[in-house]
């Protein structure tokens, strides 16, 4: 059976709205509660104003009231996988588990696994939430 993870990113990625770069991206998260979010880029005329598939899906995810991603799924297309690009690295550690890590895998239109990861590979040495935390009040 398909992965629901790969399925969801795939589905998304078919409703991106990407008429500039014509690079369609979906993202999907798979959250600490089992349930799935996603998101597709969304592009404008005005192109810094674009956003990124996983933006959307982290948007999605915290609308739905979770805070915890164990997995995220990229779908690209081609045969170079569309790993998350820097800014969002850091969006996705925001949301990273606080005891572990979480697992980056980036697929091609198909579904074909073209890269398996972890943020922690991908961020080494990452800011977040708990290095503001570890300074303490008076910081
Ligand atoms: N893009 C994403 O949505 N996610 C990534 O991780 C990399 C790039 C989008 C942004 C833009 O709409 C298009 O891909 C080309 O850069």
């Amino acid at each position: 059976m398909a992965d629901p993870l790969v399925e969801a990113a795939l589905a998304a990625r078919a409703r991106a709205y990407a008429p500039y770069s014509r690079f369609a991206v979906g993202a999907a998260l798979r959250c600490a509660d089992g349930s799935i979010h996603a998101g597709c880029n969304v592009e404008n005329a005005a192109y810094p104003q674009g956003s990124c598939a996983e933006a959307g899906a982290l948007s999605a995810m915290v609308l739905a009231g979770q805070r915890v991603v164990c997995e995220v799924v990229v779908a690209g297309a081609g045969s170079l996988p569309c790993t998350p690009c820097g800014g969002c690295r850091q969006r996705l550690r925001e949301f990273a588990p606080a005891a572990g890590d979480l697992r980056v895998r980036v697929v091609d239109e198909t579904g074909r696994t073209l890269l398996e990861s972890t943020l922690e590979a991908l961020l080494p040495h990452s800011f977040g939430p708990t290095t503001l935390a570890s300074a303490g009040p008076s910081a």
